[in-house]
Order: C-alpha cells, then structure tokens, then sequence
C-alpha cells in the first residue's frame, strides 16, 4: 500500500482529549480535581492512547464560570493547584510523548481582575479603556442586546450612569481589543506560557472580541425584548485584524497548535480562519452539536436524525477540505450535555450506539478532539433540583423559558437536560464511592451510573467502549492511516436509507469506506461497493462484506482496499 506523506505538522496526526481539570481527578481530598490529579492519570491519557492533552483553564479565578474568568493570567488557582505543578505536568507529559495546549480566555476576565477592579474603584483609571464601559441611555443600559448567559450584556460600573460590557455572566466583563495597550499585555501573557512549554491553545469565545462600536439597538428577538449577539459581535468584521495581529505575536512564532471556538462562520470568514494563512490552525466544527436546540433555547428542544446530522457535517467536511483546511470534530465538549443522550434516546444508548459514534468522530477529516469519559460512554445524570447544578448558564436559560410562558416543571426538565453539568460530573475511574474521583464529597454530584459505567470495568473488559476508543485512535495514529484519516479526501456516499451515514476517504491510491448505521434497527442495503473492500473494524463481530450488505442496530464498519 502507498502512502503519500503530507503530514507536515505534529497535530496533523494527532488526537485531542479535553480534561476539565475540575472534574477529572481530585489528588489531595478536597472534593476539586485538580493539576496533580491530571499527572497521577497521565499513565491512563498514554493507555487512551491520544498524544495531546488540552487542559481547560487552571489560572486563577473566582470560579463564578468555573475557571472562564480569570482574574491573574499569570496564575494557578490554589484549588487546581501551583505553578510548579503546572510546570510539572508539562514534563511529565512530555516523557510520555504527550502535548499539553491551554486554554486561552481573553474576550473577558474576571470582575475580579486587578484591571476591572482598579477601573470600577477610579473613574480616571487608565483600566476602564480595558473593558467596554458606555454610559446609560435615559437612565437605561446603552442598549437592548442580550449576553449568552441570558440577560443584558450591560452591568453598571459602580454607582455612576455608566455601564460595562459583558458577552456571558456579569462577573466576566468583555475586554476592549481596540485599545492597544491591553492587547499587548494579552500577547505577553501568552508568550509567558508558550515559553514554559505549553504547544499551544483552545482559544475561548473569541469570536466576540470586535464588535459594532455604534452600539446601536436592534431588532428584539424574545419576550425578554432583548436581541442575539450574532450579527453585532460574532465574527464581526475586523475581527480578522485582531487575529491576525495575535497571530504574528505569539503562537506564529512557535511549534504551537491553535484551535479556536468559533460558532456559525461564513466562508469568507472560514478562509481567514483555517484558510492558507490563516489565523488559526484548526476551528471546532459545531455544526451538528446544537442540532436538538432551537434558537439556542434549550427549552426548545428536537431530536436530532441521521439526515440532520449529515446535512451539516458534510457541508462543514466540504467547507474545510475546498481550502486545504481543518476543522477539529467534537461530538461533545464541557458546553454540552452529554454525546450520547443528546443523540439517543436513553433506552437506545449501548455499546453499539456509542461506538458508532466514536467511529464517526475518529474518521472524519480534521483534527479529533475528545472529551473526558467519553470513551466509556458517560451519560447526562438524571438532576432532581437546582440544588444539584453549579452551572451558571442553566440558570439564564431556565429564566428565560419562564419569561417565554413554560412552566416551572418543564423548563427545570428542558435545562437541565441540556444542562453543562452533565459534562461536568465527576470522571468515573472505578465503582468507589464517588467514581474513584475523590476522598471526599465530590464539588458536583456523580452520576450514579458509576457503579456499571466506569474506566476500571473497561479495561478489564476487552470488548468495552474503551478498548474500541483505543482501537480507533491506534488507527488514526499508524503509519499507515495517519495522513489519510486527517487529510484525505472525504466524499460521501449515499446508500437507499436515510439513516445510514456513509463516506469515502481517499489519498493516493489507498481508501477507505465508512459506513454507520444510525438507527437501532437491522437493515439490509444494496451496496455492491462494497466488494472492492475489506473489514478493517467494526463494532460487531462476524461483520460480511457482501452486496446486499446487512446492517445491525447501530452497526459501524471501517473497511480498507
Ligand atoms: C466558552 C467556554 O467553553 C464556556 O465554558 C464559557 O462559559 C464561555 N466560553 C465563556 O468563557
Ligand atoms: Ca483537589
């Protein structure tokens, strides 16, 4: 079989595993995971077999969103842990082959930052020209657009008729990017950290860094009278000098991967972003993510089908491959609620579902990313009350399907079913009190699933989800496949059912054909294709390459010329 090498960066042929270092591994008995909790699991991350580890954020913080406001860049909160430890999980990974990227915050910070602080305390503070700080119209705040978290975007600064600027909580007031001065100091923070040994960043939030300085208000778009953000300050024009700018100062000049968190960008934008010479290695495909919610309503909620799922990714899969680009392919993140019961219905999760939605994930063009406890098939947790849910961004979402008439009851079932806690509970390492996680009382609930659903169990089980998990990224890290899975050519194929996801991988003369049964029904296909083809994985034994292919419930096949 020949192979053209293409490769030609480290992360081209890498897979990505997200930690959420609150949740992964608690070391010294607080209840909080923390930075020595991720290098006690080092052995497992190299076991997993993925060589980067992105680690959400750890610098110091209030935690009001739970380590996304930062208010010291500079460092380590105490609850993760100390910059030594941070500088020790560098070189323990790095013995193990394994990269670490950082996440990297700088849309906003913390209202507790020192900046934020100084210019709430001194109106002549030369801070206040680090955040966006307009003053009321009559009384009001400047204007009606609506935060991510629900709400204005605006707070008051203080007891004057003076607003500040806020994408999500209040707590996490927006950085100005057109002031030079702060933009400097972000591009020496970041320096800091890529000259400590870190390869790189997941870029958070960024596309809201520009924004349309007339301020002016627009069109309501909810009962709240309020309006979205997306034509006002996501991917906003200009924006692509900023980046651009950023680029040139830091990670452009360093071996580094970055991976930025963009939402709905058009072409245009997807060519300055992943283009060549784009501002960016890699972007987060999350076409198919929010395919159950409506509007970014959690309340309206729809299940998500096999077409839905194909529409988009294939558009995105194009989009990328037309300019040589990369998307990064998530099928969950901290954001979300959990993979498998965001697109199975709870009594159709198995071992055949979540292993067809791996093979999805690991054999698309891009860059993998996964999510911690994902390749042993965590699901949502089943919440009771507010009581049980930390996360700030269910709350504004519940609010605001109170404000649009649903009632207490079904607005309590809608988010927290959409719920970013559902990610958020702690690893399962083993069927321990607490999952293994902690000595403690966990800082979030565990799902009580642990006691089946857990590392230990599957790696003892040789036909686990985890043990499949590792047969893919094995795959997707060979010699052999390598430059295929990231940067072949990916053409679908349709067979005569719907629910079949299917497509071809080709460089040079080698090739492969996916095929993924999405629904929890047998079926049997015409496919003669598939003869030219051989059984590289499935997720069932005993699988027959024949014409009139028979497919199982959920059945994944990876078949190889
Ligand atoms: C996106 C992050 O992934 C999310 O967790 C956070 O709440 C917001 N950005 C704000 O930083
Ligand atoms: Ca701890």
């Amino acid at each position: 079989m020949q192979n053209k090498k293409q490769i030609d960066n480290w992360w081209k042929s890498s897979v990505f595993y997200q930690v959420y270092p609150k949740s992964f591994m608690d070391s010294n008995g607080d209840g909080i995971g923390d930075i020595r909790g991720i290098i006690d699991k080092l052995d497992y991350v190299q076991y997993l077999g993925v060589n980067t580890i992105w680690v959400s954020p750890v610098y110091q913080s209030p935690m009001k969103d739970n380590g996304y406001d930062i208010s010291d860049y500079y460092q380590i909160d105490p609850s993760f842990g100390t910059i030594d430890e941070m500088k020790e999980l560098i070189e323990q990974a790095r013995m193990r082959d394994i990269n670490i990227i950082m996440d990297l915050v700088v849309n906003h910070c913390s209202d507790q930052h020192a900046w934020f602080q100084d210019a709430l305390n001194n109106p002549e503070s030369p801070y206040r020209d680090y955040f966006i700080v307009r003053e009321g119209a009559n009384g009001e705040v400047p204007n009606n657009w609506r935060g991510v978290f629900g709400g204005s975007v605006w707070e008051k600064l203080g007891q004057q008729n003076v607003y500040y600027y806020h994408t999500f909580a209040k707590e996490q007031p927006d950085l100005n990017w057109e002031n030079p001065a702060l933009r400097k100091e972000i591009y020496e923070m970041m320096n800091y950290w890529l000259d400590l040994g870190i390869k790189g960043f997941r870029i958070d939030a960024i596309t809201f860094i520009k924004k349309d300085l007339s301020f002016q208000n627009i069109e309501p778009d909810g009962a709240d009278g309020l309006a979205g953000l997306a034509d006002v300050s996501e991917n906003y024009p200009g924006i692509e000098v900023f980046l651009a700018e950023m680029k040139r100062e830091t990670y452009g000049r360093y071996d580094s991967f970055a991976v930025a968190e963009i939402s709905r960008p058009n072409d245009e934008m997807v060519q300055k972003f992943i283009g060549k010479d784009g501002v960016f290695d890699s972007i987060f495909d999350f076409s198919y993510l929010d395919l159950d919610v409506i509007d970014g309503k959690w309340f309206q909620n729809r299940p998500i089908t096999a077409q839905m799922i194909k529409e988009n990714m294939f558009a995105s899969q194009y989009q990328a491959q037309r300019i040589g680009g990369y998307y990064s392919t998530v099928i969950q993140n901290h954001d979300q609620n959990r993979a498998l019961s965001k697109y199975f219905e709870d009594a159709d999760i198995s071992f055949e579902s979540a292993s067809m939605l791996a093979t999805l994930n690991l054999t698309l063009r891009g860059v993998p990313f996964l999510y911690q406890g994902e390749e042993i098939g965590m699901t949502n947790r089943n919440w009771k009350s507010f009581d049980e849910i930390d996360d700030i961004s269910t709350y504004g979402q519940y609010q605001m399907a109170l404000s649009e008439g649903v009632d207490e009851k079904t607005a309590f079932a809608m988010v927290a079913k959409r719920s970013r806690d559902n990610a958020r509970t702690p690893m399962q390492w083993d069927d321990s009190a607490t999952a293994g996680f902690t000595k403690a009382q966990p800082w979030i609930l565990v799902n009580e699933n642990y006691t089946e659903i857990n590392v230990k169990e599957q790696m003892e089980n040789q036909n686990s989800l985890l043990q499949y998990y590792r047969k893919l990224i094995e795959m997707r890290k060979s010699e052999q496949y390598m430059d295929l899975l990231s940067s072949g050519e990916i053409k679908q194929v349709e067979y005569c059912d719907e629910a079949i996801i299917a497509y071809e991988r080709t460089l040079g003369e080698d090739k492969l054909l996916i095929i993924l049964n999405y629904e929890n029904r047998e079926k049997e296909i015409s496919a003669e294709n598939v003869l030219a083809y051989k059984v590289l994985l499935s997720n069932y034994a005993d699988t027959k390459v024949q014409e009139q292919l028979k497919l199982r419930p959920y059945e994944a096949i990876i078949l190889g010329n």
